[in-house]
């Protein structure tokens, strides 16, 4: 297939202007571009480049370096400082590498070398423009990256979550280790990448190591990587995730589980920022901010013996704590009809509000689970939904209990009141513990009556409730 016959649909958005002073170079490109549909502006040489690029913006330049006056390396200077975007090609006669390389250097994406085919050029410029496209591609992901996991995607008012968001402030911008501390659901994660995507390093990677998921073995050399050879499987050297990281922030999620040989090995990454492959001598060395977080009490952990007391002060130089969401009930109402507009959405449902009473359940509930359960609850809800606002019974409803077991729901319609009030009872005796006084208190009737009913459902129905 001849390469100038494959035109594509939407070459003639694509903007490129060819510079050269040769006047048969210049009619050359105009021919075999135009012929591929692209839009084509032609300079005599840089002057004339340079006040075309002070009013128009391009895709791709096509520049001779040698021309009298501004040259072309000048004008990759120029293109570098005022257009960044743009991307170049370079080209020279032969003998004049050593300049090609310098234009490399100033951020050509590539050269060719004169004479060339039109099938040659068409191709250098292809994979030009192929390379702006994931560029620009790169920097729309990461934009929505940072709007994900920007600080206004974790939601909290109360006095708690606005202590938290002081601290971040503070510490995002530098470097600084951070020790994240909650308990499960309580949002370590996502502070962990808001505290990247909002810090300098937020184009460089954020790398995620999960602690407890890797035996001893595996993790060290997906930390360090291995030389070729280290052991028997490893064919070819490979970069562990320090220097994947390189730049960027690195992650240690649930920290409190790494085993102690391990503990020891991260300790000199953090104290030098430096470590060498497993079967290698070459010591790397790499700008790394780090993040651990745990569920458990790292302190306590370390009075145990069971984590490194060294190690625990290296992480341990800025601590957020992240506070059970019990207490700090009062987030709870700005949690819930967050997640009610995430998932009405996601599953297309027109559930808009979530009921008094709901709502007042909502906010009785203990969440051991934290946030994830809580979201987990109104993804549930939203999903059962058949109205637009959310009632107790479509939080209660396909609710799990603890051993994963879906509850006894009564049916409606289908459930006596007699039957659904003794249902209600017994689930909440259960919930606490059987103690009474709490129970009556929840359900708002007094102790008496509480014992009142339980005693009927023992005379009537044999049902021994405790
Ligand atoms: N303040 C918050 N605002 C919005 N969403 C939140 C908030 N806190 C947690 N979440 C959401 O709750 C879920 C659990 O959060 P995350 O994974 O960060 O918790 P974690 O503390 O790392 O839990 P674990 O210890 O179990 O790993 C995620 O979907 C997260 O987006
Ligand atoms: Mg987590």
């Amino acid at each position: 297939m001849e390469m100038g016959a494959s035109v594509n649909g939407s070459n003639s958005s694509v903007r490129i202007l060819v510079v050269d002073d040769e006047e048969l170079v210049r009619d050359f490109l105009r021919e075999a571009l135009t012929r591929r549909s692209y839009h084509v502006d032609i300079a005599e040489d840089g002057k004339h480049a340079k006040n075309i690029l002070k009013e128009e913006t391009y895709d791709l330049i096509l520049t001779d370096l040698k021309m009298p006056g501004v040259t072309g390396l000048d004008l990759l200077r120029f293109l570098k400082a005022h257009q960044p975007e743009t991307q170049s090609i370079m080209m020279t006669a032969y003998g004049s590498i050593e300049n090609a390389v310098e234009a490399m250097r100033l951020g050509a994406f590539d050269y060719v070398t004169k004479p060339f085919t039109s099938g040659e050029i068409e191709l250098i410029i292809d994979k030009a423009l192929e390379h702006k496209r994931l560029i620009n591609e790169n920097r729309y992901l990461r934009n929505e990256l940072s709007d994900k996991y920007g600080f206004s995607s974790i939601i909290g008012q109360s006095k708690a979550m606005q202590e938290v968001f002081d601290l971040l402030k503070m510490v995002t911008p530098n470097h600084t280790t951070v020790l994240i501390e909650g308990e499960s659901g309580t949002g370590k994660e996502l502070v962990a990448r808001a505290i990247h995507y909002n810090s300098p390093r937020k184009d460089k990677p954020f790398i995620k190591i999960n602690c407890a998921s890797l035996p001893e073995g595996l993790i060290e050399s997906e930390l360090f990587g291995h030389e070729k050879g280290a052991y028997t499987h490893a064919f070819a050297r490979a970069r562990g995730k320090f220097e994947q990281a390189d730049g960027g922030t690195i992650l240690f999620d649930e920290i409190s589980e790494m085993a102690s040989g391990l503990q020891a090995k991260l300790l000199r990454v953090l104290q030098e920022r430096e470590f060498e492959r497993i079967g290698g001598s070459e010591t790397i060395q790499v700008d790394i901010r780090v993040i651990a977080t745990t569920n458990r009490n790292l302190e306590e952990e370390v009075e145990k013996g069971r984590f490194r007391k060294d190690l625990y002060y290296r992480l341990n130089v800025i601590n957020v704590h992240l506070p059970p969401l019990h207490r700090r009930r009062e987030d709870i109402p700005l949690l819930a009809h967050h997640f009610l507009e995430r998932y009405s959405k996601e599953y297309s449902k027109q559930v808009t509000s979530i009921s008094e009473e709901a709502m007042s359940y909502l906010l009785r509930c203990d969440w051991p689970g934290n946030v994830r359960e809580l979201a987990n609850r109104i993804e549930r809800s939203v999903v059962l939904c058949r109205n637009c606002a959310i009632e107790p019974c479509d939080l209660l409803m396909g609710n799990r209990s603890q051993s994963g077991a879906v509850e006894d729901i009564p049916q409606i319609p289908g459930t006596s009141l007699r039957d659904f009030e003794k249902w209600i009872i017994v689930k909440t005796l259960n919930s606490q513990k059987s103690n009474r006084t709490k129970t009556a208190k929840l359900l708002d009737i007094s102790i008496r009556t509480l014992r009142n009913k339980i005693k009927e459902y023992r005379d009537n129905d044999g049902d021994e409730i405790n």
